[in-house]
């Protein structure tokens, strides 16, 4: 099925070109949904831009485009307002028939993309014994709903982890864990070594107290990158045991994700300094090896270069990313690299990009993105820590969501006088919790920082995940009550919209696919969220004004037909972004 939207975008372009010549093929009709009802549901703004090419005046082009314009099996005719606007207003039978093609449609009338791309999304990507902290969390949960979003539109998605598990850091990390738990490195899967924050602020503190053990960390750090066998293991040892504690948060988070860690570029990077030589883009800095991008300076106002190899010989994050573009490209066959990272390192990917650009290692096609996000912050509006100053700890984060999803669960029940297993209760709370954590930080436009507060994510009123759980609990109710099996409503039946807020719902009903088309091309889930609470409300209007179950057919199936489609739209759109909806809360 195509959009309304795209529908009516291509019927513009027909009909300009018809009353303007071809010329006019790729000029832009501007179709935008209406701002206000009373206009209509959509409005085509190009005229005004197309005055001065046209010599014309823009009222009198739009009047012309409408003369050619046939729009008569989707739209009422179409009216000219103010300098040239062109206002449509959709016809209720071609909702309804719409309507009707979604109800049988299991995918809601979205298509897949005809040209699939391979989409890498890097995201997560948290390092190797130190805490996962609220930024990967961030990440991790803004990441997964672009890559539930891609899959969906039939894009083929690389979800990759870019770990943090190499560089000078293992040398100390290594030479203290031979120390303290040598039986770790024998057996790299079964020993716990503890907490490994705690085991790696030890290990710094050695490092930066004891000479002896600084010469013994850089000796293990050659022997890690030589291939020694003892360094390895312990190297392993290490990994494995940040694995197990990332995985538990994963799989909390009901996050699917493949590991490939820093190291596994490792074996790359001679090679991408030598390229980089062999273009001539290399130039010694300070012993070390940079490449100077345009348009970067440091606080003094020279130019700053992006260092690919250090004065030590060894190789950095940039040098790894640089050889993690070229693997992603000619292995993995990227058609789009997506960097789900804090806003915090805009300028090294800005740096990276135009690196490999100049390198010539992207094809012009392949896109690079980053997508950055801004810093979780507190209610009092400084960086989001414990009351005792310390990070957060996403576990205790998650259980606190929960436990306090459990303790507005339990009121709710004790008020209602309901009776409930402990069961129930129990896996209520923990979907409520997460969920709720899950949107509030893909409600926000992710640009900005964001505002950690439970109170307000957890709240039943507002764009938060319990109202939209509810709405869908809600609907589930009406089938409960009136014993109706939704996935028999016939496809046949018709609809037929009469009251306002029935067209209402039903045209946000239909805007999914364009919602979803705008999340994949600009990589905003808030826009999503945004569309599934105006649903939300839109259906709360509806069901209070507007009797479902008390009213005779054709009107009781056709609005139970709205009902099953707003459960369904939002249960995929919820999906989408990676939340899981109750049949009962
Ligand atoms: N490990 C990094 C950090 O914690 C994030 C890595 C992001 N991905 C990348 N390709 N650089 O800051």
């Amino acid at each position: 099925m195509k959009s309304t939207r795209s529908l009516l975008q291509s019927r513009l372009q027909q009909a300009m070109v018809a009353a303007f010549g071809a010329d006019l093929a790729t000029a832009d009709p501007m179709l935008v949904p209406a701002s206000n009802p009373k206009f209509g549901d959509y409005q085509a703004n190009g005229a005004m831009a197309l005055a001065k090419p046209l010599k014309q005046n823009p009222r009198a082009i739009a009047t012309q485009i409408v003369q050619h314009l046939d729009v008569s099996d989707l739209c009422q005719p179409p009216e000219i307002a103010g300098p040239g606007f062109i206002n449509l207003r959709l016809n209720p039978d071609y909702l309804e028939r719409q309507l009707q093609g979604l109800q049988a449609d299991k995918r809601l009338g979205i298509a897949p993309v005809k040209q699939p791309q391979t989409a890498v999304v890097d995201f997560s990507s948290p390092n190797i014994a130190k805490e996962m902290h609220v930024g990967h969390l961030r990440s991790t949960i803004i990441g997964d709903s672009i890559a539930r979003v891609l899959e969906f539109m039939g894009h083929e998605v690389r979800r990759l982890n870019h770990v943090g598990d190499w560089g000078t850091q293992f040398g100390m990390l290594i030479t203290h864990l031979q120390e303290v738990c040598p039986q770790a490195i024998a057996d790299s899967k079964s020993v716990d070594i503890g907490d490994l924050v705690a085991f790696y602020r030890q290990a710094k503190a050695r490092f930066d107290a004891d000479d002896h053990f600084k010469a013994q960390s850089r000796q293990a750090v050659v022997a890690l990158q030589a291939g020694d066998e003892q360094a390895r293991q312990a190297w392993q040892a290490l990994c494995e045991q940040s694995r197990q504690a990332f995985q538990t948060i994963y799989d909390r988070l009901d996050i699917r994700i493949e590991e490939r860690g820093e190291s596994f570029y490792n074996p790359l990077l001679p090679e991408v300094v030598q390229d980089l030589e062999a273009q001539g883009l290399l130039e010694e800095n300070q012993g070390a090896l940079v490449v100077f991008a345009e348009g970067f300076t440091n606080k003094a106002g020279e130019p700053l270069p992006l260092i690919v190899r250090k004065s030590d010989g060894g190789y950095n994050y940039a040098t790894t990313d640089l050889a993690a573009i070229r693997y992603r490209i000619h292995q993995d066959g990227a058609d789009r690299i997506i960097y789900v990272v804090d806003a915090g390192q805009s300028n090294h990917f800005a740096q990276v990009f135009q690196v490999a650009r100049k390198a010539g290692w992207v094809p012009p096609e392949v896109e690079l993105v980053h997508v950055p996000f801004g810093v979780v912050q507190g209610e009092d509006g400084k960086k989001f820590k414990t009351r005792s100053g310390d990070t957060v700890r996403l576990q205790d984060l998650l259980d606190e969501a929960v436990s306090r999803a459990r303790v507005d669960l339990e009121a709710r029940i004790a008020e209602e006088g309901r009776q409930e297993s402990e069961e129930f209760i129990q896996a209520v709370a923990e979907a409520v919790g997460i969920g709720a954590v899950k949107y509030a930080d893909l409600s926000q436009n992710r640009t900005s920082n964001y505002i950690f507060s439970f109170d307000k994510m957890l709240a039943l009123q507002g764009n938060t995940a319990p109202y939209l759980l509810y709405a869908y609990v809600r609907v589930q109710g009406i089938s409960r009550k009136g014993g109706i099996d939704f996935e028999h409503l016939s496809a046949q039946a018709p609809i037929c919209l009469e009251d306002e807020s029935e067209f209402t719902l039903a045209k946000h009903i239909l805007q999914l696919d364009e919602v979803l088309q705008e999340v994949a091309t600009d990589l905003f889930p808030n826009r999503l969220c945004q569309y599934l609470f105006e649903l939300s409300q839109k259906f709360n209007q509806f069901y209070d004004r507007c009797s479902v179950l008390q009213t005779a057919d054709p009107q009781r199936t056709s609005r139970l037909i709205l009902c099953d489609l707003t459960a369904r739209t939002l249960k995929l759109g919820l999906n989408l972004l990676g939340i899981q909806v109750l049949e009962r809360m």
